[in-house]
Formats: structure tokens, sequence, C-alpha cells
């Protein structure tokens, strides 16, 4: 139900239930994280995920196994859904959801979940939890906001309505549109950071994640603290010394 590829420094994770457009089911929740875990193994400096088909990214939970559950079994399910999110939110190397459809609740907070989002022009997100009796459970409640600000987030929360590209990327909810195919565009965003260093990328994306959480000062100080370990780093010093000898630095993560 979920397909891991290795593609030299990416990792190509895809959702595999077309049948119920990559609907996430338990089953499905708990093969992302076991995927996420593989991938965590590997020597990679992206992860690209995706949908298979033409028509969904993922259509959301599962619907057909919400039915009738007892409301201890679905404070597990969304606290397992927002475990396994979580693991992808601090997965070691940037993520990038390449949206190719639909992405409606569960399959929305997924991608909100991962560091950017890159979506085909007939993508169509949204949060539609409300028009079930719901609300999102698997952090959209609290990672929509810090993408689009809290006021939007709660008339999109609030209405369920549907949002296409063009006003997801204009909102910010999306980082990107793709021209063509969309992982191909997700796979060319990621050549443009993964020939950095590493310390340089984690560093720099821990210090941005950090910046909606905390209060300015202190996000300052997380902000002097990584900016003075990433000043330590001998890629720090190769880069430093190739601007001075006006030549390509070469980076060895270190
Ligand atoms: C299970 C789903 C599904 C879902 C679609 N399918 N979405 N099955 N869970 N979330 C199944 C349909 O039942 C159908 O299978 C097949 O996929 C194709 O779907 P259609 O509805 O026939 O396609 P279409 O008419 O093109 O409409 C596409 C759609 C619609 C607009 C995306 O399927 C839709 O609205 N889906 C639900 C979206 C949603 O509400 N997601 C949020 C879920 S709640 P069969 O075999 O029946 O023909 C959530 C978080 C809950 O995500 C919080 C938990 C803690």
């Amino acid at each position: 139900m979920v397909k891991l590829l290795r593609e030299g420094a990416l990792a190509l994770l895809t959702l595999d239930r077309p049948e119920a457009l990559n609907a996430l089911s338990f089953a499905v929740i708990r093969d992302i994280g076991a995927a996420i875990d593989e991938a965590a193994g590997w020597d990679i400096r992206a992860l690209i995920l995706t949908g298979t088909g033409e028509k969904a990214f993922c259509a959301g939970a599962d619907i057909k196994e919400l039915v009738g559950r007892s409301l201890m079994d679905e404070r597990a399910g969304s606290e397992l859904g927002q475990r396994v999110f979580a693991k992808l939110d601090s997965f070691k190397v940037p993520s990038i959801a390449a949206i190719n459809g639909y992405a409606f609740g569960g399959g929305l907070e997924l991608a909100m979940a991962c560091t950017f989002r890159v979506a085909s022009s007939k993508a169509r997100v949204g949060l539609p939890e409300i028009k079930l009796g719901l609300i999102p459970g698997y952090g959209g409640t609290q990672r929509l906001p810090r993408l689009v600000g809290e006021a939007r987030a709660a008339e999109i929360v609030l209405t369920g309505r549907t949002i296409d590209a063009e006003e997801a990327l204009a909102i910010g909810l999306v980082t990107r549109l793709a021209d063509g195919d969309v992982v191909e565009a997700a796979k060319a965003f990621a050549a443009e950071f993964t020939g950095y260093g590493l310390p340089a990328l984690a560093l720099a994306r821990a210090a941005v994640r950090r910046a909606l959480d905390v209060p300015l000062d202190e996000g300052l100080r997380i902000e002097a603290d990584l900016s003075t370990l990433a000043y330590r780093t001998e890629d720090a010093a190769e880069g430093l010394t190739a601007f001075i000898e006006k030549r390509k630095p070469q980076f060895r993560d270190k």
C-alpha cells in the first residue's frame, strides 16, 4: 500500500492505494511510519512523497474505517497519525510532498507535515472534516495556521472548502506549482538544495522550524547557537575559502 524507492540521493515514497484514492487506512499510516524508518537508514538528501494515479495524492483518512469507532479507538487513531506525521516533520533531511491531485483531510495533513509542497495545477486541497461532523486530527489545526495564519486557517477548517492550486500557492499553503509532471518538479526543486552540505542544511532547517514555536528573543538565541555551530563546520571553512579563491566549494558534510 506504500512503495519506497531509492533514486540516488532521493527517497521516493508513494501512497499506492488508487482504488480508494490513496486514503489513509491505519495500515497505510503504519506503512508510512515503517517506510520513513527505513529511509532514515539511507544516505539520502531529500524525501519525496506522492500518490499513485492521476487523480489523488490522498483523499484523507479512510472514512470506511472511521465508522463506528469508539472514542478511545478514535483517540488512539489520531495519536497514531500525529506520531507518524511528526516523524516525517522531523525527518533527517527535507521532505517534499508532490501533490498530484486531491489532497483532502489527512492527505493535506500529511502534505503539511512535509518541509515543502509542490502541487500540480490540477491539485485540489482542503480540510473537509467539518462536513463529516469531525475536525482534523492528524495535525491540521496546528500546522495550517503556521503556514497561512490563524484567521485564514480558521476559515479553511470551519468552511471545509476546496482550494485550488493557484490559491494554495498564493496563501503559502503550497510552496511551488509544477509546470508539468509534479514528481519531476519536486526532484528539480530538491536539486536546488541537495548540493549544499548536510550540516548547514540541517542547522538552517532546525532554526527556521522553531521560529513560530518560541518567542522572538528565544528564537534569536537559538539562531545564534545554531549559526555558531554552522560556523565551526569544515564545510563553512571550505565555503568561505572557496569564495575568496573564486572557485566552487567542495562540501564534505563535515
Ligand atoms: C475511504 C475513499 C475516500 C476516503 C474516496 N474514497 N475518498 N474511501 N476514505 N477518504 C473511495 C470512494 O469511496 C470510492 O470507492 C473511490 O475512493 C473513488 O472515490 P469517488 O468519491 O467515487 O471519486 P470522486 O467522485 O472523483 O470524488 C473524489 C473526492 C471524494 C472529492 C476526493 O472521494 C471525497 O470527497 N472523498 C472524501 C474526502 C474527505 O472527506 N476526506 C477527509 C476524511 S476525514 P468506492 O469503492 O466506494 O467506489 C480525515 C481526518 C479525520 O481525513 C480525522 C481522524 C482523526
